[in-house]
């Protein structure tokens, strides 16, 4: 049997749930989230993350998208402040997944009457993350839906990052929400618009978001903004982080976007590998050196025992070079590596200088298995691998340094990255 809930009518206190008004009539009614430690139980959330949710009031009322399901009570009670009884007449669901939608089944409940608008997709995913079936409108591209003096406009964006999104422009405000495109981690603390917030901590937190949940869909991302390159939008909703308002940070964000999805990194080096004793560790520290001498100043070196694979992600999508390092373990890559290469092919990782090393160990396997990821990735390979045997030795520390110095030249180069070609180094 189907389980009802029931709303008590009861003298709350609701005055603090104060929504932002962004401008005239659009109402900010998102939540904060400081207790998840990982994002989709995969990703850390030290600095934690909004679910943004917006308000319209207008002759018709629409909500676009909702909020995670633990946060429902103060996102209803945000609601209430600015509607009273009155009811809701859309939910707009431009994104199914649960971080966005956690709060449906409690929002039909309070507003049993409200019809659901999205994708042709949406339908089965409402039945089938939450067995709704009713009021469901399917909306399709370039479809409109009027609200008295705000119209919205409705823009499949399949695979940014689920194959029902759909991103929804407000004409007469040039607004566009996004979904979870220019999102960020990251809490809104106090200000909720760019313009009210130190944005510091969201520019990083921008490209490990993007990285980490979209960053495999660069094409889709590639169509959705071309999309949009005609429209004037003034100001930018997302589901998470800051609303976009200020025109040099919409520019930035955009751009940003632009150049993530194409693959399109920044001078600078990723050196990520395994080391159990710190033999491997000393061929990465060699490279880099070298690397740093020939004037490279942004090098990450990455303990893939260490260092969170989020982060690694994050910096590999951020940098034109990568250079990855590992000893042989159980005649396999060490397994931390083995991780991150899996990640990087499947989030399609393309466009960058790739180097590699190993330690061959007992059994030689490490500089074989990068080399067949190497080949399998549309990367321009420099330099031959270097390959050491058990610990350092004169002509490993040479190899190394010649890795550091030709990809140093390579990264800090304008030229066009060519993909599947190896350079041979001197
Ligand atoms: Fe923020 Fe794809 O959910």
């Amino acid at each position: 049997m189907h389980a009802h809930l029931v709303f008590i009518k009861t003298k709350q206190y609701i005055y603090m749930y104060n929504p932002v008004e962004i401008k005239k009539d659009l109402f900010y009614v998102g939540v904060n989230d400081r207790t998840t430690e990982l994002f989709e139980n995969l990703w850390p959330l030290p600095q934690g993350v909004s679910y943004n949710s917006y308000l319209i009031r207008d002759e018709k009322v629409a909500l676009i998208d909702t909020v995670e399901i633990g946060f429902t009570d103060v996102f209803l009670k945000k609601i209430e402040v600015l509607l009273g009884d009155k009811p809701i007449d859309y939910l707009i669901i431009n994104h199914m997944e649960p971080d966005h939608t956690g709060a449906l089944l409690f929002l039909l409940n309070k507003y049993p009457n409200i019809k659901l608008v999205g994708s042709a997709r949406i339908a089965d995913m409402l039945e089938g993350f939450y067995g709704v079936a009713e009021n469901v409108v399917i909306v399709k591209e370039g479809e409109e839906l009027s609200l008295g003096k705000h119209t919205l406009q409705f823009s499949m964006t399949p695979m940014v990052h689920w194959p029902e999104t759909m991103m929804t422009y407000v004409k007469e405000c040039k607004t566009l929400f996004a979904g979870d495109a220019f999102g960020t981690f990251g809490t809104l603390d106090g200000g909720v618009l760019d313009s009210q917030l130190n944005l510091d901590k969201y520019w990083d937190e921008m490209i490990r978001y993007y990285s980490n949940i979209v960053g495999k869909y660069g094409s889709p991302v590639q169509k959705a903004l071309d999309k949009f390159a005609d429209k004037e939008i003034s100001t930018i909703c997302s589901t998470h982080g800051p609303v976009w308002t200020v025109k040099e940070n919409i520019v930035k964000v955009i751009g940003l976007y632009d150049r993530l999805s194409r693959y399109e990194g920044e001078k600078g080096l990723v050196i990520a590998y395994g080391s159990m004793y710190g033999n491997t560790e000393q061929v990465a520290e060699a490279i880099a050196a070298e690397a740093a001498a020939a004037g490279v100043k942004n090098i990450v070196m990455h303990n893939l025992s260490k260092s969170n694979l989020s982060y690694v992600i994050q910096d590999v999508f951020k940098y034109k070079g990568l250079i990855i390092g590992s000893p042989t373990y159980n005649a396999k890559l060490f397994p931390k590596v083995q991780n991150l290469i899996d990640e990087l092919s499947n989030k399609n990782l393309k466009n960058r200088y790739f180097g590699y090393f190993g330690g061959f160990t007992w059994a030689g396997t490490a500089v074989r298995a990068l080399g067949k990821f190497a080949d399998s990735m549309p990367f321009e390979i420099v330099c031959n691998p270097v390959e050491m045997k058990q610990s350092m030795n004169e002509d490993v520390y040479e190899m190394a340094k010649t890795l550091g110095k030709n990809m140093a030249e390579k990264v800090l180069s304008d030229d066009a990255i060519v993909p599947n070609q190896t350079t041979d180094c001197e």
